[in-house]
């Protein structure tokens, strides 16, 4: 596999070619925000949070660093003015979703990002797709897809699958930027198997 050797932020960094701007960035030790993005998995460039600023052959453009391949040449910004404004407003956007996320708040902090810029819709569900797609490609279960379309777009865990997998795995919970996988999952498995009626309510 070839040597491609490309510029991230003034510094020369060697990667494989096959690579994204992304994994060559980790490699040398350069931060780029994720939160869609999870090694195992395809990119999917749903949160648009690794955005990073790329001049390839005179042109320059802005582009998600999980999914564009690295080429010889290549010039990229990870943190320049243009970046840090496109991140700051995706998290403006999200955190009007997950206004409670510690990943979002963090990365607020960081970025300057004002979390009451936008009116609250609490989803709790920035729509990263990381339970979805780790179910589905690492897992092959699918026992959490997601349903509806546009705004009404959520994810839904299958109670018929999900009461036989999902409660001796739970490996998608860590992986939820919003945190609120959990308590989708353990509402969702309270509906599917609700409680007897208790004793001291039903002997009344
Ligand atoms: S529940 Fe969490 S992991 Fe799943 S799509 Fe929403 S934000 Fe992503
Ligand atoms: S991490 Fe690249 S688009 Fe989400």
């Amino acid at each position: 596999m070839g040597l491609i050797i490309l510029t991230i932020d003034d510094k020369e960094v060697k990667a494989k070619e096959g690579m994204t701007i992304l994994e060559a960035a980790q490699s040398a030790g350069i931060d780029i925000p994720t939160l869609c993005y999870h090694e195992k998995l395809k990119p999917y460039t749903a949160c648009r949070i690794c955005t990073v600023e790329i001049e390839n052959k005179g042109r320059t453009d802005f582009d998600t660093a999980c999914s564009y391949p690295v080429k010889e040449n290549l010039v990229v910004r990870t943190k320049s003015e243009p970046v840090i404004k496109i991140r700051k407003h995706l998290l403006e956007l999200m955190l009007a979703h997950a206004p409670d996320a510690e990943a979002l708040q963090n990365l607020a902090k960081e970025y300057g990002a004002d979390k009451n810029r936008f009116e609250k819709e609490p989803s709790f569900c920035i729509l990263c797709g990381l339970c979805v797609r780790y179910c589905a490609e690492v897992k092959k279960k699918n026992a959490v897809v997601f349903v509806n379309r546009g705004i009404r777009r959520e994810i839904n865990f299958i109670p018929e699958i999900a009461a036989k997998e999902c409660l001796n795995c739970k490996e998608c919970f860590p992986l939820c930027p919003t945190g609120a996988l959990q308590s989708a999952f353990v509402l969702t498995e309270a509906l599917a198997f609700p409680p007897p009626p208790s004793k001291a309510v039903s002997d009344e």
